[in-house]
């Protein structure tokens, strides 16, 4: 939050010291939907159910252009280092079919002509069924997330990942799993993390005599593959200026273009490019992703809302809100500027989500009567990819319920007038905001879409909060600690005086069971 802006960041201040209400912004105009909503290449969203009234919307809106959004948004498109804190540009944009520069899109072109070939080659020959990806974070989430999203519209092969160092992970996943007719992958950017390298070491040993043929290695660090004795035709790289968080759509998606086929992952690539035509290119106000930056900016920077829930009226879309939660926390849970200093207000918000309905029985109760409001995203889908059409209205009819609800509320004569004892507890206080988001249909090409969409917003809170959304330098005290304590476990006792007595205490006491 820059100084230059302290003019843009008053006024929003000022307005959410005395925010509207969404029902009398619904009650004052007929038009609200049609007006505070957008449409882009078949994707739907919704702000309206939003505290943002003709005069937020103009605030925020100028905050965007005096924080120079669309300046930043081009310069990370074109490959400026806008990754200052890591040296690195950020072109995941290139990934999909944007320019960034010759080198970029030269090298984005073979890498992806290699994975099409390994695609096509490993489906002729057929020895392999089932693909196994082990990385975690960006080099799990998305992959995983998409599969599970996509698989049931048919699947050359069954894709599996695995992700915890947990071992209980691997024991459950071993049993159903054939060494002789799985391809795994190695997925990792730096090739060091420590869980996937113990995955890896263990499922090297439990392929035997299959390692050779049927290990492959997706990563940036080729001296590292080789290490692990991975030959370099059998890795597929890509370059450091893709971020672990934005890695679905490099050759951390292999695992996709395997489980789905090319055409499918082609398609995913060919909806997010889709959705980063309309980033670069639209307008401001009718600029999903920017518009969906600005409504989060409004909820903590004017609302003070400090959370977020994400909930996919969709079964497929289980792993989403689980993706979201690494693209947006890693990226903008931070506390200084680009320059080091201090941000001046809040900045990314705790996302956390579920399917709908599964949601309305586990938190939607605090998100309707807590007395802190939590926004809402909904993601509605218009058709479904099953035959049962009185479940999917049902689905519908809830989640769009829930939305209402949150709007419209109830007050404490109608609860009292339903019943009389029991009012206090019935009352809702509605203007809680959500926004929908409705696709058409789920396909690969969607949910590139919806994906680059929530990676595009994400760009553009850290363009508005002068923060570097592209590095992620508070995972790394819990991985140095780690390796101080492993060997102590590992010989069986804490170093006395090397800990701080709670952690020295929760050592010894697992190590004495
Ligand atoms: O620990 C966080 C992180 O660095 C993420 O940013 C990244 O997606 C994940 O670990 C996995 O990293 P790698 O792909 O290098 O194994």
């Amino acid at each position: 939050m820059g100084e230059s802006l302290a003019a843009e960041w008053a006024e929003l201040a000022r307005l959410g010291a005395t925010p509207p209400s969404p029902r009398a912004l619904f009650a004052a105009d007929p038009q609200r939907f049609a007006r505070f909503s957008r449409q882009a290449d078949g994707l739907l969203l919704d702000f309206s159910k939003t505290a943002i009234s003709d005069q937020v919307l103009t605030a925020l809106l100028a905050l965007a252009r005096a924080a120079d959004v669309a300046g930043q948004r081009d310069a990370m498109a074109r490959g400026d280092m806008v990754n200052a804190t890591e040296g690195r540009a950020v072109l995941h944009l290139a990934l999909r079919g944007g320019q960034g520069n010759a080198e970029a899109a030269a090298d984005v072109a073979a890498v992806l002509a290699r994975m099409q070939a390994f695609t096509a080659a490993t489906h002729a020959e057929g020895r392999f069924t089932d693909v196994l990806n082990i990385g975690i974070g960006g080099s799990d989430l998305g992959p995983a997330m998409v599969a599970r999203a996509l698989w049931r519209q048919g699947c050359p092969m069954r894709a599996h990942f695995l992700s915890n160092v947990d071992g209980h992970a691997w024991a459950e996943l071993a049993p159903r799993l054939d060494p002789a007719r799985t391809l795994v992958l190695v997925a990792s950017k730096t090739f060091t993390t420590q869980e996937t390298m113990t995955n890896a070491h263990l499922v090297k040993a439990w392929l035997g005599a299959h390692a050779g043929q049927g290990m492959v290695a997706l990563s940036t660090n080729l001296a590292a593959t080789a290490a692990f004795g991975i030959p370099a035709e059998r890795v597929f790289p890509f370059k450091d200026w893709v971020g672990g968080r934005y890695s679905l759509w490099s050759a951390i998606g292999l695992s996709l273009a395997l489980a789905l086929g090319w055409d499918r992952f082609a398609q995913l690539l060919a909806g997010a490019h889709a959705m980063d035509e309309h980033f670069l290119h639209a307008p401001l106000a009718d600029n999903l992703p920017i518009l969906l930056a600005l409504v989060e900016c409004w909820h903590v920077n004017g609302l003070g809302l400090n959370a977020r829930a994400v909930l996919p009226y969709d079964e497929r879309l289980a792993r989403l809100p689980a993706h979201l939660q690494q693209l947006e926390m890693e990226s903008l849970g931070k506390r200084v500027t680009l320059a080091g200093a201090p941000v001046q207000g809040d900045t990314g918000p705790v996302v956390f989500g579920e399917p709908g309905t599964n949601a309305q029985h586990s938190f939607m109760q605090l998100v309707h009567q807590s007395p802190c409001p939590v926004p809402v995203d909904f993601i509605f889908v218009a058709q479904p990819d099953h035959p049962y059409l009185d479940s999917h209205h049902k689905l519908l009819a809830q989640g769009l319920a829930q939305a209402a609800a949150l709007l419209r509320g109830k007050t404490l004569a109608e609860a009292t007038a339903e019943t009389p004892e029991l009012g206090p507890h019935r009352v809702f206080p509605g203007d809680r905001p959500s926004v929908s988001l409705v696709l058409p249909r789920l396909d690969a090409f969607t949910l590139g879409q919806v994906v680059a969409l929530y990676e595009n917003k994400v760009a553009t809170l850290g363009a508005l909060w002068g923060i570097n959304a592209f590095d992620q330098w508070g995972v790394e005290l819990g991985k140095q600690l780690a390796s101080g304590i492993l060997p102590e476990l590992a010989a069986g006792a804490p170093k006395p005086g090397a800990h701080d007595s709670s952690t020295e205490g929760l050592m010894r006491a697992l190590l004495a069971r």
